[in-house]
């Protein structure tokens, strides 16, 4: 299925509802970062551009600016942010040059076109002297030229795991732990959407395109919006992998099947465990499998499963 793109007018217009109560791991993480910045400063004069619903507005006591009718709607309905609202864009601001010792851009800067725009316009209002705090995620696309221009050779994209214990992680994530972590459906759903539409052909980004969609695949079953559906993967007959403890293990997520302490690796992976193992999983029907983030598919003249 792919993406329905909105303008930001639009995206905020249908989620201003519910904006608030959404719980958000992007939100969340720039709110613990924030803070302390925020605690520090003692501003008599505020603004916060792309105020939504006015999340930071009420706490500084600042003047809200947005360009979206409808998060303005909700932010007017909160104590003491009726009449210190505005709306406009954040390329035109409605207010006179200098008088702000703050300009706060929460979580906007990334949906604003003409950026330079907008920076001139915070530079034009802020008092010389005056503190301008800026909070963004880059979007994968980002991510990817920021890879470049750091000299790698390649970028992968994995879905976060969430519910196995693999990578040392001795019990299963909480379910509050999980979601704190998870992303965004529809927001991940463009990131990658926006992702393949500039996909490189040079084969710097190792998902092909139906991987990184299976990306998406993975958190909406994750919300219980669709089954889990494991990936296509021999990783337990072409591979292993040996902890420092000496753990042999099929993969990542399946328990270990022997040790290498007192015997070799390749006793252990063709010892009676590790036969029976492999005769027995069935990688389409398996539930880790079917929440694994991480396979392995080598193409073999041998039959593997
Ligand atoms: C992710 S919300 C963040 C809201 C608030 N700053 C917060 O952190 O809770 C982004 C907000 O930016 C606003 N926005 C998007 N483009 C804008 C623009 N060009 N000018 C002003 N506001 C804009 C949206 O309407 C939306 O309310
Ligand atoms: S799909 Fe994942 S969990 Fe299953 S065998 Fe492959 S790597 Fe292991």
């Amino acid at each position: 299925m792919g993406a329905i793109r909105v303008s930001a007018r639009e995206g905020y217009a249908l989620w201003a509802d519910t904006w608030d109560a959404t719980p958000s791991p992007i939100v969340a993480l720039e709110q613990r970062a924030l803070l302390p910045w925020i605690a520090r400063l003692h501003s008599r004069r505020a603004i916060d551009v792309g105020s939504g619903t006015g999340r930071w507005t009420a706490r500084l006591s600042a003047i809200g600016v947005d360009a979206s009718p409808a998060m303005l709607a909700v932010a007017a309905g909160k104590p003491g942010l009726r009449g210190r609202l505005a709306a406009a864009d954040a390329t035109a601001l409605p207010i006179a040059s200098g008088p702000a010792d703050l300009v706060l851009c929460a979580l906007t800067l990334g949906h604003i076109r003409d950026q330079a725009a907008a920076m001139h316009e915070f530079a034009r209002i802020l008092a010389p002297g005056g503190t301008l705090l800026l909070t963004d995620f880059p979007p994968a696309a980002a991510t990817v030229q920021a890879a470049r221009d750091m000299g790698l050779r390649s970028l992968s994209f994995l879905a976060a795991d969430l519910s196995s214990s693999a990578f040392n992680r001795p019990v299963e994530w909480p379910a509050e732990r999980q979601s704190s972590v998870a992303p965004e459906l529809a927001e991940l759903d463009c990131e990658m959407e926006s992702l393949i539409a500039g996909y490189p052909a040079d084969g710097f980004i190792l998902e092909a395109p139906q991987k990184l969609r299976r990306i998406v695949a993975h958190f909406r079953a994750h919300y219980g919006l669709a089954p889990h559906i494991a990936p296509r993967c021999n990783a337990p007959w072409v591979s292993a992998v040996v902890e420092s403890n000496g753990d042999v293990r099929p993969c990542f997520f399946h328990a270990a099947i022997g040790n290498t302490a007192g015997t070799t690796l390749g006793a252990v992976l063709n010892g009676p465990q590790a036969i029976a193992f492999r005769e027995s999983l069935r990688v389409a029907d398996n539930p880790i499998c079917q929440r694994c983030v991480c396979s392995l598919y080598v193409e073999t003249q041998e039959p593997t499963q």
